[in-house]
């Protein structure tokens, strides 16, 4: 991915602070940032976020989505619903690589009560960092589109 590539952020209420600050890493770091929100903690339901973050990678208005919720599951679910949308949750910089160069993620997810800043700033260094390796891979990829129907 370029420089040149836009990236839409977004989570629930379980740590806007934590997305705030992801947002503003990935722009110092030269990318588009589109950070849909939410802009206050309180209580709102992540499928909701998960959705809003996942059409916007799967019409194309973005190229990649980072999001965020307490666990980075229940939002990641919701972004998977939508289709075109592959969203891994990674609480490691290995597994934020491989879903890149394996498995073609153009969504990544974090749960911020599981991780510290420090490592969700190290993970989305390495999911931004990797590039799909093709091949093999995506013959596999085209095979869950394939289950899309
Ligand atoms: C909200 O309290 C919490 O359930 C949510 O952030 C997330 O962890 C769901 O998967």
């Amino acid at each position: 991915m370029t420089a040149k590539t836009r990236i839409v952020l977004s989570s629930d209420h379980a740590d806007i602070k934590l997305r705030q600050t992801i947002a503003a890493h990935v722009a110092e770091l030269g990318y588009e940032v589109e950070d849909i929100g939410p802009m206050t903690s309180e209580s709102t339901p992540y499928p909701k976020h998960g959705e809003e973050a996942a059409r916007r990678v799967a019409s194309g208005e973005c190229d990649l989505g980072i999001i965020v919720c307490g666990t980075g599951q229940g939002i990641m679910m919701a972004a998977n619903k939508v289709k075109g949308i592959r969203c891994g949750v990674c609480s490691d910089t290995f597994s934020a690589r491989m879903i890149r160069q394996h498995n073609n993620a153009n969504m990544l997810s974090m749960g911020a009560r599981v991780i510290g800043e420090g490592l969700a700033l190290d993970i989305v260094d390495a999911f931004l960092g990797a590039e799909f390796e093709g091949g093999r891979h995506a013959t596999r990829v085209d095979m869950i589109t394939a289950i899309e129907g």
